[in-house]
């Protein structure tokens, strides 16, 4: 059964209708040279004849008329009048006046003589011509032949032309039909059958049937078949391998970032309580030696001399201890800042960008925010906040930019995270090439929590990064 639409669109129909086409003009154009090539055989044939009767008849008449003997005329023209193809014979004297009329006489005025050799009118070949005897003129003979058996033979051969196109595009029809049906039917299987190894499907074949150009195609196609088949097989498996390499690496990436953290949470602990607690004691130390030395009453000028060097030393070792605690104490925040445990993600942020502020005058990072941001838990804070160290680090290293703005959003049950400067920017094909640590890092923290990460920056347009996440709520890490 066809749906209609798809019929007229069908290769069937086309075939049938471009043969039945061709068919119809080619039979057309032979029934009509069969008629033209009819028309002009009997048209000359007539022609002939009736130029030599008409002469023979007026030379014979002639001798009639100059005996005046109109009764042997009659008697002659009578037996001619009944040759098929004549439909009038008439014999006019000088004065135009009709002496003989036999058959179908057509009405006055006669044909003009002048109009030898043809006028067609009513479907009769009109002919006349003078009759003289001796260069005497006796009058005029007029003949009517009929052009019906011409018509007969041209309304023939058309009938016969048609019956013979009918019978050839009724048989063409059926040939091209049966045809077509065997061809597109097995066009219309392949058909199907690529429809569903589009979807996905592998297991039909296509039975061959013949070995003309559609079974060959058939074989092809099982074969191009069972070759994708093993192909897509053989991908799947890969991918699979690959999926399940690509969550062990993120496991890994996520534990390994988990122990990260948390090393460095001890190593800040332990720099806090040992070198801390050690540098307060020496400088307590100091302090006490400094301040006993400094105030002790001197017997010679001699121990004067040795407190006033104690002294000195004593104030020496205050301010460098002093230094290498501020030294520890800046590489305890950055291992891991306090006040990103005690105070939350937006005071750690403000605290590390008012820092960087500092640092670089020339440069300006506002910070905005919308949300509650207290309750997100701890890897997704100390994610959000390295990212945004390591890209201020970047900014001062590779930006020359003046103005740098850090936004966080919240929108369904998703945390954004922009970081932008209108800096030079890069080329981000050659920043592909390069092999820096810092955004590969961003990338990887960011994929261990399902977050998307990207990368907006073209040469002297500023450099953005933009980071989604998943909101999620206080949990440990
Ligand atoms: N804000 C920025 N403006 C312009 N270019 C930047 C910016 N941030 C990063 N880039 C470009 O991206 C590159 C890669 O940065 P990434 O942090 O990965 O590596 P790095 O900073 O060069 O080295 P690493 O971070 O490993 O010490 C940089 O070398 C720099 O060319
Ligand atoms: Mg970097």
């Amino acid at each position: 059964m066809f749906k209609t639409a798809s019929f007229f669109h069908s290769l069937r129909f086309r075939l049938i209708t471009s043969v039945v086409t061709i068919e119809i003009i080619m039979l057309s154009l032979l029934v009509w040279n069969n008629i033209s090539i009819i028309q002009s055989t009997h048209t000359d044939r007539l022609r002939d004849t009736a130029a030599s009767m008409i002469q023979q008849i007026a030379n014979t008449s002639g001798n009639y008329m100059m005996a005046v003997d109109y009764a042997t005329l009659e008697g002659y023209l009578s037996k001619i009048i009944n040759y098929k193809e004549l439909t009038y014979i008439v014999v006019v004297d000088r004065d135009n006046n009709a002496v003989i009329s036999l058959g179908r006489v057509p009405s006055v005025p006669w044909p003009e003589t002048e109009t030898h050799p043809a006028q067609v009118k009513d479907g009769v070949y009109d002919v006349a011509t003078e009759i003289s005897v001796a260069n005497l003129p006796m009058g005029r003979l007029l003949m009517g032949f009929s052009l019906s058996l011409m018509e007969d033979a041209i309304r023939k051969s058309r009938n016969r032309g048609i019956t013979i196109a009918a019978i050839e595009i009724i048989l063409t029809v059926i040939v091209t039909v049966l045809i077509g049906l065997g061809l597109t039917r097995r066009l219309s299987t392949l058909a199907d059958a690529a429809a569903k190894v589009e979807a996905g499907d592998y297991s039909v074949t296509v039975p061959a049937e013949t070995d003309d150009e559609v079974g060959k195609t058939a074989i092809a196609f099982n074969r191009m078949v069972a070759e994708v088949s093993s192909r897509t097989k053989q991908l799947e498996r890969a991918e699979a391998k690959t999926q399940n390499l690509f969550t062990e690496n993120r496991m890994l990436v996520h534990a390994s970032l988990v122990i990260q953290e948390q090393e460095r949470k001890n190593l800040a602990r332990e720099l806090h309580d040992e070198m801390g607690q050690c540098l307060t004691a020496i400088q307590a130390d100091a302090e006490l030696i400094r301040d006993i030395s400094g105030h002790r009453e001197h017997q010679n000028e001699n121990d004067r001399e040795i407190d006033e060097r104690v002294v000195t030393s004593a104030s020496a070792i205050m301010d460098v201890s002093s230094r290498v605690y501020d030294v520890v104490h800046s590489m305890m925040r950055r291992l891991r800042p306090t006040i990103l445990d005690n105070l939350g993600l937006v005071e750690a942020l403000k605290d590390e960008i008012d820092a960087w502020n500092n640092r670089h005058p020339e440069t300006h990072c506002e910070f905005q925010y919308e949300g509650e941001l207290d309750e997100l838990d701890e890897h997704t804070n100390i994610m959000l906040y390295r990212i945004v160290q390591e890209s201020l680090t970047n900014i001062a290293k590779h930006a020359s930019a003046n103005l740098v703005s850090i936004t966080i959003n919240q929108h369904n049950g998703q945390l954004q995270l922009i970081i932008k400067d209108n800096g030079k920017g890069v080329d981000l094909q050659q920043t592909n090439k390069h092999k820096g640590l810092g955004l590969i890092g961003m990338r990887e923290r960011v994929e261990t929590i399902d977050g998307s990460f990207e990368i907006i920056s073209t040469p002297q347009q500023g450099f953005l990064i933009s980071i989604t996440v998943p909101f999620k709520k206080t949990q440990t890490v």
